[in-house]
């Protein structure tokens, strides 16, 4: 018989993947402490704006009309614990207040609830992302705590889904990563994506530091590659050269490649500056902190980034914000998403905000989330609206939306035609051609 699978934590991760593990054929249960998210689910509602999951979720819940009925949620964690044989903890680990290292408090608590409950055999899966070391000092407290004792173990299986594609990312991604200790494990784990596997998933078996490691090492790479290219957009604005035409060229090298070389505000998000901040605070633990000093670099180009688009907003407004009005085109930390956490776009709309201009943001999905963080910004229904009587629009997060604006139509409503552009994602040239100066990061103006 097929495995039966629990899901603790429904956040981002934990919704997609128990939403996902239904879609492969398998019973799942989800948990999560906080009701008012179970409730949504059971409904078949999703607690964030994510493309494709609301109607995975509606194929699946059980007492939607239509649904499949493998899939259903709880509070209970006696319930979870009676149901599963894999149990994947999906629990958020987010940047501790005031320090670089990373909260493991909501791993800690799901795992010692989880455990004192495992009365029968059970593999019990992490996904979070945790500083390495730590499945290790969970495996023996689950020994400790659990009734069943030798009958439940620990597997590592990180998950690199990207927000905007995590339904495309869980059913197919690009690699499997699992850290076990047994081959009990492992087949069990091999049984959960043998559909993935079946398709070409490459299925890479490794010990527990190797497999936390894979998530933050991979995650690191990728906010180097973001952070490079903003380097070269530095050097570009002091030379006169164009990062985009630069990025492009070098992207042609296959040992370089395109993706991840878009020069901008920088990154953002729940993930990648909280991932580098934990991955150097861990390095300094073991004593291997050199190892990555070269990632508070990475961290201070990201930033910087977002210091010099403020800069261009002053200069472009004259020498103060004092009195002036700026819109902003985005909130969220990437298109796709209404996931405003550490957003660059945010981040520089608050800033010019506290710096005495009178900010205007939209953005398609990113509102109400914005308004929690920064309820003092002003907020329109539009981009149309946000742009009126602006002295200086400023182009943030990428929306596909933001490209199919009408130059013409924006700039009958602005009080100036001046445009910034924060990610290097608009047509400059149909935007010049109906009267609007434009600039961009690391682009000469011509
Ligand atoms: C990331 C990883 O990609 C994913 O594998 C992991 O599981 C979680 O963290 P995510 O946070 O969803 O995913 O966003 P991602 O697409 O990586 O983008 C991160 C940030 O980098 C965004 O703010 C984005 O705007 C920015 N970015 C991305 C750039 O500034 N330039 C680029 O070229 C690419």
């Amino acid at each position: 018989m097929a495995p039966k699978i629990t899901v603790i934590g429904t956040g981002y991760l934990g919704a997609t993947h128990a939403a996902a593990m239904a879609e492969l054929g398998f019973e799942v249960l989800g948990l999560d402490v906080d009701a008012e998210k179970i409730a949504r689910l059971s409904r078949g509602e999703t607690p964030m704006y994510e493309p494709g999951l609301q109607e995975l979720l509606r194929r699946h819940v059980e007492g939607i009309e239509g649904a499949s009925g493998r899939l259903r949620f709880t509070r209970d964690w006696a319930e979870a614990a009676d149901f599963g044989d894999i149990h994947f903890v999906c629990v958020n680990t987010p940047q501790k207040q005031g320090e670089y290292a990373c909260d493991m408090s909501y791993v800690n608590a799901a795992m010692d609830s989880l455990a004192k409950e495992l009365r029968r055999p059970a593999l019990v899966v992490g996904k979070s992302t945790v500083p390495v070391g730590s499945a290790e000092r969970i495996a023996a407290r689950i020994a400790a705590l659990a009734p069943a004792g030798d009958g439940v173990e620990l597997a590592w299986n990180p998950e690199f889904l990207r927000e905007g594609f995590a339904v495309a990312d869980t059913l197919h991604p690009d690699r499997i990563v699992v850290g076990v200790r047994s081959a009990h494990a492992e087949k069990l784990l091999r049984e959960v994506y043998a559909t993935p596997v079946a398709e070409g998933s490459p299925f890479i078996v490794t010990d527990f530091p190797t497999a936390e490691l894979v998530k933050t090492a991979a995650n690191s790479f990728l906010a180097t590659k973001i952070s490079f290219i903003n380097a070269m957009a530095e050097i570009c604005e002091a030379s006169g050269g164009d990062v985009v035409k630069l990025a492009e060229a070098i992207g042609h090298d296959e040992r370089i490649g395109r993706k991840f070389l878009r020069a901008g505000i920088g990154f953002g998000g729940g993930c990648l500056p909280k991932d580098i901040r934990a991955f150097m605070a861990r390095a300094g633990e073991l004593g291997a902190d050199q190892a990555l000093t070269f990632l508070r670099e990475i961290d201070s180009v990201n930033m910087r980034r977002r210091g010099r688009m403020v800069e261009m907003a002053r200069d472009a407004v004259g020498d103060s914000f004092l009195g002036t009005r700026v819109a902003v085109l985005g909130a969220a930390f990437k298109p796709d998403s209404d996931d405003v956490r550490d957003s660059p776009a945010l981040n520089v709309a608050g800033q010019i905000h506290l710096q005495g201009a009178q900010v205007t943001v939209y953005d398609p999905k990113g509102m109400d989330n914005a308004r929690r963080v920064f309820p003092t910004l002003g907020y329109a229904p539009s981009a149309l609206d946000a742009v009126r009587g602006a002295d200086v629009v400023l182009h943030l997060t990428e929306w596909s939306e933001f490209r199919d604006l009408d130059p013409e139509e924006l700039g009958a409503a602005a009080g100036r035609r001046i445009l910034l552009d924060g990610r290097n994602a608009l047509d400059a040239a149909r935007w010049r051609a109906a009267g609007w100066t434009v600039r961009a990061m690391g682009r000469p103006q011509p």
